[in-house]
């Protein structure tokens, strides 16, 4: 499917668009096959306050993957009251949990980088793969600053994996931008960001940091850097 489009045409079109005109473009030119993936964090709040406020046709999705924060779903609720929009909240195959959790235990993460990887694809890229079906773009609220598993990203790339083409609106955000516009914006944001949470995932596999850790220390903690991807973005 992303076969049909010319990457390096569409990169020359959009080579000095900012946040805004590249989620009008995406909205426009991939006109209902365009949806975007929201964790409910800081980044994603914006790009959530960007598409609403502007009333863009983009789709808005997210990943339950039943081990969430309760803040997250709190931020889940408010952001819907607030922009008078629904998320479409995906789950994963009951069959395939029940599967994995009888068969190696309901913490199978803490014991093993493969029983992490197993829990990450059950839990979110089997079902990210069904949520991005029948879709030419899916869009992320990913920073090229976030990891040194992410500064190699680009604005507009193709998702092999998945077969449809990727949109990055923030990736040369800085922490600080997302931030000043939150404030600017009084755009709601996770609760957890204010007590040392600044990257959030499922609750078994986040912890606070502390002042000078770097921003995803407290992902998969126990885990090398090099190999912190829970495989949505490979
Ligand atoms: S992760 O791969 O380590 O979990 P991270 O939390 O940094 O990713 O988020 C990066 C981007 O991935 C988000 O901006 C969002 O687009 C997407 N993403 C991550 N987790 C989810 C989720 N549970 N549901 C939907 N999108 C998600
Ligand atoms: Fe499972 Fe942890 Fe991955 Fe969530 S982040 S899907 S709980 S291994």
């Amino acid at each position: 499917m992303s076969d049909l489009y010319n990457i390096q045409a569409l990169n020359e079109t959009i080579s000095s668009f900012d946040t805004l005109q590249l989620l009008q473009w995406a909205a426009e030119y991939f006109s209902g096959k365009v949806t975007f993936a929201t964790s409910l964090g800081a980044e994603d709040q914006v790009i959530t306050h960007m598409i609403a406020v502007n009333k863009l046709p983009v789709k808005v999705f997210t990943l339950d993957t039943g081990r969430l924060f309760p803040e997250t779903y709190d931020l889940i609720e408010k952001t819907q009251a607030r922009y008078k929009i629904r998320l479409n909240i995906c789950f994963p195959d009951a069959v395939e949990v029940e599967e994995m959790t009888s068969s190696k235990g309901i913490n199978l993460f803490y014991h093993s980088i493969e029983n992490r990887k197993h829990c990450c694809a059950v839990r979110k890229t089997n079902p990210l793969r069904k949520a991005l079906e029948g879709n030419d773009m899916w869009i992320t609220g990913l920073r090229r600053e976030q990891a040194v598993t992410r500064t190699g990203l680009h604005k507009l790339e193709m998702d092999s994996l998945n077969g449809l083409l990727k949109l990055n609106p923030l990736i040369d955000w800085s922490e600080e931008q997302v931030w000043d516009f939150i404030r600017e914006n009084k755009i709601a944001y996770n609760t957890l960001h204010d007590k040392g949470f600044p990257s959030i995932g499922c609750q078994p596999c986040t912890r606070s940091i502390s002042p000078g850790e770097d921003i995803r220390a407290g992902r998969w903690w126990w885990e090398n850097p090099e190999q912190k991807e829970c495989g949505l973005h490979k």
